[in-house]
């Protein structure tokens, strides 16, 4: 069995109620119980933090481990290139995941300093996205 890690960061937490024109009415522990059905082949843990190091923490934790990893690094995928060292020093492929089009969103939102580091990049198809990057896994 295929062991997938799904990690989120900042805000995340809030899925369902924040935003929901741009992120939607779904909680992530809602579409997580249907990302399970969906892929009864992959074992899928989970994790999210609102803190950076937490992150850099839980990749380092899981990443010499795990088939590959999902990663929405929120508001961190523009900033952080301690993540971006973090995902490049694991052996585990990344999947960059963002649930809303960020390149049809605000001009901050159209650099990622993560992207370089991952094996690929989803965004843009609401929560369906989790489920097309864990596919490309
Ligand atoms: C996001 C997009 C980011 O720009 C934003 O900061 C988020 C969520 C997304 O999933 O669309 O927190 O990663």
């Amino acid at each position: 069995m295929k062991r997938i890690e799904i990690i989120n960061g900042p805000n995340l937490n809030l899925l369902g109620r924040r935003e929901p024109e741009v992120y939607g009415h779904r909680s992530f522990e809602d579409c997580l119980t249907e990302l399970r059905r969906q892929c009864p082949g992959v074992e899928i843990g989970y994790y999210q933090s609102n803190h950076e190091g937490d992150l850099i923490d839980r990749i380092h934790a899981v990443g010499f481990d795990v088939d590959g990893i999902v990663l929405n690094a929120g508001a961190y995928t523009h900033t952080s290139i301690a993540l971006h060292d973090a995902i490049k020093a694991v052996p585990a492929p990344v999947v960059e995941v963002h649930i809303s089009n960020v390149h049809q969103r605000e001009e901050f939102r159209h650099h990622s300093a993560i992207s370089a580091a991952c094996r690929g990049v989803i965004c843009g198809f609401g929560l369906d996205s989790y489920r097309l990057a864990i596919e490309a896994l």
